[in-house]
């Protein structure tokens, strides 16, 4: 090393190496912002792959009375079989009491009313409800078997839904969504 070079060190000049971590380092700083949305957006399946994602529970575990919760493409899915008496306090309420009258089921066309079966698995199935464990306000998961109407109670802001999931007080605008799903055998539920 020559004493030029030396010195120059010496007296805190920048020396071709710190040149080059001066540059790249505010080559990071700009170019993070830009790169980062890139980078997330690959790690997203493509919408293909989301329309196809689909799952099978297998149900044949829940007796009258008895829920559980699947996860599906992110999101609790509650799936409950109803007792009797679930069904029968749902069936006894008037539709014009609903605050969304909207059946919000996937199966069915998008006008469906909000009637019991519409809500259920349907016909011979009606004990069967599949929701979406998302309370319609903000997305919180609604408790399950709470509440004033004995169905579901969000304790976020104090949303309570009936034993058909339909919203019937509190903040929440709409009844939980039902999936598209169906009964592949007689105890399991594809849903997707
Ligand atoms: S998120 Fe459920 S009541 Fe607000």
């Amino acid at each position: 090393m020559s004493e030029h070079d030396t010195s120059s060190e010496t007296l805190g000049e920048p020396t071709r190496r710190d040149f080059l971590y001066l540059a790249t380092g505010m080559a990071g700083v700009v170019g993070a912002g830009a790169a980062a949305w890139p980078f997330i957006d690959q790690m997203r399946p493509d919408a293909s792959t989301l329309a196809l994602a689909s799952i099978e529970v297998d149900v044949s575990s829940l007796q009258p009375g008895m829920s559980l919760t699947a996860k599906w493409r992110g999101k609790p899915v509650f799936i409950r079989n109803r007792t009797d008496k679930e069904v029968e306090d749902a069936k006894a309420v008037p539709l014009d009491e609903l605050k969304d009258p909207v059946a919000r089921n996937a199966n069915l066309t998008t006008d469906a009313q909000a009637t019991d079966l519409d809500r259920s698995a349907g016909e011979g199935k009606e004990n069967w409800i599949v929701m979406i464990g998302s309370c319609t306000h903000l997305g919180c998961v609604p408790l399950g078997q709470a509440g004033d109407f004995g169905g579901w109670f969000c304790p976020c802001h104090g949303s309570h839904y009936d034993t058909a999931g339909r919203i019937r007080k509190g903040p929440a605008p709409e009844n939980l969504a039902v999936p598209t799903f169906s009964f592949v055998s007689d105890t399991v539920i594809k849903i997707g």
